[in-house]
């Protein structure tokens, strides 16, 4: 088939790691993209900027919103962060155009998802943000497609990795708050600005998003209550210990009598609940079914490669939407199964 043709806005921490992911597994992606996916033009703020990767076979372009409307692109990624400015600007145009749009930003959805949910169904056109909540994680396709049958009562979990790394390398290295922040920022973990992610708007950003999936209800961002790890001291952390928790910040959704309950804050976690032994810039997600019980949902939830491979997760449906894809990738691409005693069972 005809390559994916890929305009790729952002060019920073996830921008480059969905570069190097198209170019290192670009046979496999094709296989099960049932066509290339090839990004053909990028833009920035700097074009300029040294950013570790080959940007010479794309083409840049000034002025974003173009990409909407033209021809020889079939579908937008947006990787700039912001819940306004540029980032919905350039959504609003995708989808108003008819353009296929993914989008790792979860600020922008958090407040404006619903009207950019609108659009998209008005013109049946795809929108698709799996990075968005919990990085690597293909939590976003779990709940929506997974779990779809089920009446969720609760949702949970870890849902910033930045704050999860800064809990968990105080608590086993003693370190100090501002080192380990200044460090997850060095490893792409935070957020431009990191206060989004140690004062729980990140991970309120994210709830909202899962809360809407879980209980069919819209979006509503201002009604979680959230505090975050700011004010959490090493001494903390050792009270925590000696008594046999561990301090985590966990965004959590529950339907009850009194309507959805939504928060963000620092919990102590009991030893025997795995959220306890979900360490580093780990997330996970827990979510209770009336159906098929407790998931439990866990991986990297932070920086360049799990984040990547969520939002080239969302390429290959849109690509797999023209193409089918019941055994996730076309019957033709499908090898035989390498089983020398097949024949003798
Ligand atoms: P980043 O490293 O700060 O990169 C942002 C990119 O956007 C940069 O290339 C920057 O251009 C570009 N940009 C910023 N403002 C712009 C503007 N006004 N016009 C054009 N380009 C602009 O951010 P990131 O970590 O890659 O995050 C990108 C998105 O993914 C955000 O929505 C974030 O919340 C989300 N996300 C991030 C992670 C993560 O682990 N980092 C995980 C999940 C989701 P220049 O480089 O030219 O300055
Ligand atoms: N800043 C976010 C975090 C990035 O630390 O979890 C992933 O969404």
């Amino acid at each position: 088939h005809a390559p994916l043709r890929v305009a790729l806005v952002g060019l920073g921490t996830v921008g480059g790691g969905v570069i190097r992911l198209l170019n290192t597994n670009a046979a496999l992606i094709a296989r099960r993209a049932g066509c290339p996916v090839q990004v053909v033009a990028i833009s920035a703020r700097d074009r300029n900027k040294d950013r570790g990767v080959d940007l010479s076979p794309y083409e840049w372009v000034d002025d974003m919103n173009s990409l909407a409307t033209r021809d020889d692109i079939d579908v937008v990624v947006e990787l700039i962060g912001g819940s306004d400015g540029p980032a919905l600007t350039l959504a609003r145009h995708c989808l108003n155009a008819g353009k296929p749009f993914v989008t790792a930003n979860k600020a922008m959805l958090a407040h404006h998802g619903l009207d950019l949910a609108r659009l998209a169904e008005k013109g049946g056109i795809a929108l698709k943000y799996e990075a968005a909540v919990a990085g690597g994680i293909p939590v976003i396709k779990g709940m929506r497609e997974g779990a779809a049958a089920n009446e969720i009562s609760r949702v949970y979990g870890i849902l910033n990795g930045t704050c999860n790394y800064i809990l968990t390398t105080m608590e086993k290295e003693g370190r100090g708050f501002d080192e380990v922040l200044k460090e997850a920022q060095e490893l792409g973990y935070a957020e431009a600005d990191p206060s989004f992610d140690i004062d729980g708007v990140d991970a309120a950003h994210k709830l909202t998003i899962l809360a809407s999936l879980a209980f069919g209800t819209e979006l509503d961002f201002a009604a979680v209550a959230t505090t975050g790890i700011r004010h959490v001291i090493a001494a903390d952390i050792a009270e925590a210990a000696a008594l046999g928790f561990r301090i985590r910040l966990v965004g959590m959704a529950q339907n009850g009598a009194d309507g959805l309950f939504q928060r963000v804050h620092p919990m102590l976690v009991p030893l025997d609940h795995p959220l306890a032994h979900v360490d580093g810039s780990l997330n996970a997600v827990v979510a209770e079914g009336n159906f098929v019980g407790r998931l439990f949902f866990q991986g990297r939830g932070a920086g360049d490669g799990p984040t990547a491979s969520a939002v080239v997760a969302d390429l290959i449906d849109v690509a797999r939407d023209e193409y089918g894809d019941a055994f996730a990738m076309p019957v033709a691409a499908l090898t035989p199964q390498n089983t020398a005693d097949a024949g003798a069972r």
